[in-house]
């Protein structure tokens, strides 16, 4: 049988991927095919931890840019990642997935707080770990939260799920002939200006030698698919080993 490529991973979900056709709040049954794919994954050994973002319920920039102080907007932001998280909780345990969530600012009652070693114990326990509540601190992204998080349980590689199939040069929602790169390196899609992430969690991955990968995740599979090496999306991190094939 095939191995997976990638032992540990940290699968990073926007806010947005969990409100699916309402463009806002959680869809359940988004939430569940997500939780599926998960299954699939962990299913096969692999270790598997999320960072979820909360754009579905509020977005900390977007409230700043209305005059509300912008720690405010993001602690605002970070407690929606927690609903999402909880969500997600309650969607992979009713598919028979043990799942530990821990959020970087404590509320003991809800959820564990964040420990980075019991964080990697759970997961080598075939625990999913969904990291909640970002960094614990405003002003850093959910993106950033992945890279951070990434670094610090050693996870060989981040799968960012998006709506589209991956990097393009310009937005393929908006223009038609926008031209996909199959790999990417860092320092490019910082020059380039692509609007993968930001420039924060770019150059914690890039430091770290962390490779990305974008992927469409509204394709049932595509998480395994991504796990097991086979060449889907778009690869960033071509500076550290070429075609990521090592
Ligand atoms: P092991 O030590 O490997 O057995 O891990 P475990 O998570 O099963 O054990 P533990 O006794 O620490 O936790 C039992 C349950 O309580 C799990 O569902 C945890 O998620 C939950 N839990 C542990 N600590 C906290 C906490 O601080 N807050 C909340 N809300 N739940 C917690």
């Amino acid at each position: 049988m095939v191995a997976p490529k990638y032992w540990r991973v940290v699968l990073k979900l926007s806010g947005e991927a969990l409100a699916g056709s309402f463009g806002y709040g959680i869809d359940p049954d988004v939430v569940n095919a997500i939780a599926r794919q998960i299954k699939e994954v962990v299913e096969h050994g692999v270790q598997l931890a999320v960072v979820v973002g909360g754009g579905n319920i509020w977005r900390g920039v977007a409230g700043s840019a209305k005059g509300m102080d912008r720690a405010t907007a993001d602690y605002m932001g970070m407690l929606a990642t927690v609903m999402n998280a909880l969500a997600l909780q309650d969607a992979l345990q009713t598919h028979g997935v043990d799942t530990r969530t821990q959020t970087a600012i404590e509320m003991k009652e809800i959820a564990e707080p964040y420990i980075m070693r019991r964080a990697i114990r759970h997961m080598e326990k075939g625990r999913v770990v969904i990291f909640a509540a970002g960094t614990g601190n405003p002003y850093f992204s959910t993106d950033t939260t992945a890279a951070l998080r990434a670094a610090e349980i050693e996870a060989q590689v981040i799968l960012m799920a998006k709506r589209v199939d991956g990097v393009y040069d310009c937005d393929p929602l908006i223009h038609p002939g926008a031209i996909k790169f199959e790999e990417l390196s860092f320092i490019e899609m910082i020059n380039r200006g692509l609007g993968v992430m930001d420039a924060t969690a770019a150059s914690l991955c890039m430091d770290n030698k962390i490779p990305v990968i974008v992927f469409d995740l509204n394709q049932h599979g595509n998480i395994k698919k991504v796990v097991f090496g086979e060449k889907i999306g778009t690869y960033i991190g071509g500076e550290f080993d070429g075609q990521g094939d090592s």
